[in-house]
This record gives structure tokens, sequence and C-alpha cells, in this order.
């Protein structure tokens, strides 16, 4: 693995993550035979507005039955409600070893592991044969990656034609400098990011034609004004500050404050192969 991906790994890094999960779960008195997806939605979905933008995403198209891959796949959230709403059948892969050992686990504590599958790997180098998923999906993970081109060209070449490729992610809207830590990055050395119209040429250029595109940058901003609203001190809370550890409020403050000034903005999308 290179250096950077390393340092990457590193930005991410929890010990103990599914061990840390269950004792908060054990504590809160929830049991372990008895587990809902709704017990761990606080912590495995990372990304800004959690469950309910995936729900939203994945509404935008018809997903009955089909076979996802999600891209930077972190703790599975977003694969096991595509597992058990939509009855799809999903890989996730990401760089992260600790998170994908909790993924597994996860998906087995809440009983959705016959559908879901994880694996450690790089997004830039995905581990299967072309035109092999019917929908490629990914959230805040670009961020991370310095080389869009093969990003996005990995994505493409693994998608069947006349699948969907469905994205939410973070992106820049002008040259300023970005103040760090963010969610994402502990550095400016890990964080790689570029502009929606960027994506939308990269696309383009690799033949997929665009369904549709929205900001949610407002809906974002509201959802980081009600979680600091509502905080309220919990040693058993299962939210994303179990991801981000100590730096868990200097992280969302400079995430909600660069998406307030119009810095950097939030953006899903479908396209089509
Ligand atoms: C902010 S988290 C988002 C996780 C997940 N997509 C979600 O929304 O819940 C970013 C994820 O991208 C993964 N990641 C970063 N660079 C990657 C790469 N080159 N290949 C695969 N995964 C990567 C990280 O390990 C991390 O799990």
């Amino acid at each position: 693995m290179g250096k950077l991906n390393k340092e990457i790994e590193e930005h991410y890094f929890t010990d103990r993550l599914f061990e840390d999960i269950v004792n908060r779960l054990t504590n809160k008195g929830i049991d372990l035979s008895k587990v809902e997806r709704s017990d761990i939605a606080g912590v495995d979905e990372f990304h800004v507005r959690g469950a309910v933008v995936s729900k939203e995403l994945a509404s935008s198209i018809n997903l009955e039955g089909v076979k996802v891959l999600d891209v930077g796949s972190g703790l599975g959230g977003p694969c096991r409600m595509l597992a058990s709403d939509y009855d799809c059948i999903v890989t996730g892969i990401d760089l992260s070893h600790e998170y994908v050992r909790t993924a597994k686990k996860l998906s087995k504590l809440v009983k959705l592991d016959h559908k879901t599958s994880f694996s450690q790997g790089d997004a830039t180098h995905l581990p299967f044969e072309d035109e092999s998923f019917d929908v490629v999906w990914t959230q805040h993970v670009q961020m991370n990656i310095p080389d869009k081109q093969r990003f996005y060209n990995e994505i493409h070449r693994v998608l069947k034609t006349g699948g969907y490729f469905l994205f939410y992610d973070i992106f820049k809207k002008d040259e300023n400098e970005v103040s760090y830590p963010m969610p994402w990055a502990s550095n400016a050395n890990q964080s790689f990011l570029f502009k929606t119209s960027e994506l939308e040429d990269l696309l383009k250029t690799l033949g997929q034609s665009k369904v549709n595109t929205n900001d949610q940058t407002a809906a974002g901003i509201d959802f980081f004004e009600s979680m600091i609203a509502n905080m309220k001190p919990d040693p058993n809370r299962l939210g994303l500050n179990l991801l981000m550890g100590e730096s868990t409020k200097p992280k969302l403050m400079n995430l909600m404050q660069h998406l307030k000034k119009g810095a950097l903005e939030l953006q899903s999308g479908v396209y089509l192969k």
C-alpha cells in the first residue's frame, strides 16, 4: 500500500470499533440477538445527513433486486439499507481493514450477511471484472483520492452498460485554501477536492449521461445545526463521534463553516452508462 493510502487509513483508524459499538449497545440495554439497523444508524453511515440522504438517493432509481457495488463502503450502513429495503446483493470495498472487519460483523449482527459482502481494497484498482454491477454507488470517498480520472474510470469499467452510477459527495466551489481537520482528512495532504463542473466533464468524457444532480448543501447545513442543537452528553452515544474521536467537534464545525460560507458544497447525482 502506498504512503498516502497508509496515511488515509490511519486517519480513519479507530481501534476495536466493532467491540466499542457492541459495548454501547449492551450498555443501552439492547439485546444483541435483536439488534436492528436503526440501533446502529447513527454510526454506520459516515456522511452528512446519514441514513436519510441514502434513502433519498436510493429512491431516485429502481434498485429492486439488483447487484450493487459501494466504493469506499466504510462501516456498510448504506449497503445494509440497500440489501434490506431493496433486496439488492451488495458488495462493499474499502481501504480500511478495521472498517471492513466492522462492516462484516455489523452485517452479521443485524442478519444481513447473506446479502452483503465486504473486502479491503483500493478504489483506484477495483478487483472486479468489467461490467459486473448493475449499480455503482459512492458517498464521501473521492475527496481522499488524488487521481480522479482513475477513480471514475474504474467505476465506469465495472458498471454494466445501461447501469446507473449514484454519488453523494463534497466539492470545492473556489480555489481558496480549506482549513483542517475535516471529517475525511486530518490535513491538506490527505484531501483532494475538485468541482462539480469537473466531475460533470469527466463523466461526460467517459460517455455517461446525466439523469439528475441535486444540490444538498442547504439540507447539509440544516442537519449540522440541528445535530449541534440536540447534542447531549451521553457516554453510550452511537454517533459519528466514535469514528472521528477527540477531534469530532473541530471536524464538524470546519465542514459546517465551509458549507455556510460557500467554499464547499454537497451534491448528489445519478448518471447512466
Ligand atoms: C467518510 S467515509 C464514507 C464511508 C461510506 N461511504 C459512508 O458514506 O458511510 C470515507 C471512506 O472512504 C474510504 N476510502 C478512502 N480512500 C479510499 C480508497 N482509495 N479506496 C477505498 N476506500 C477509500 C475510507 O476508508 C472511508 O471508509
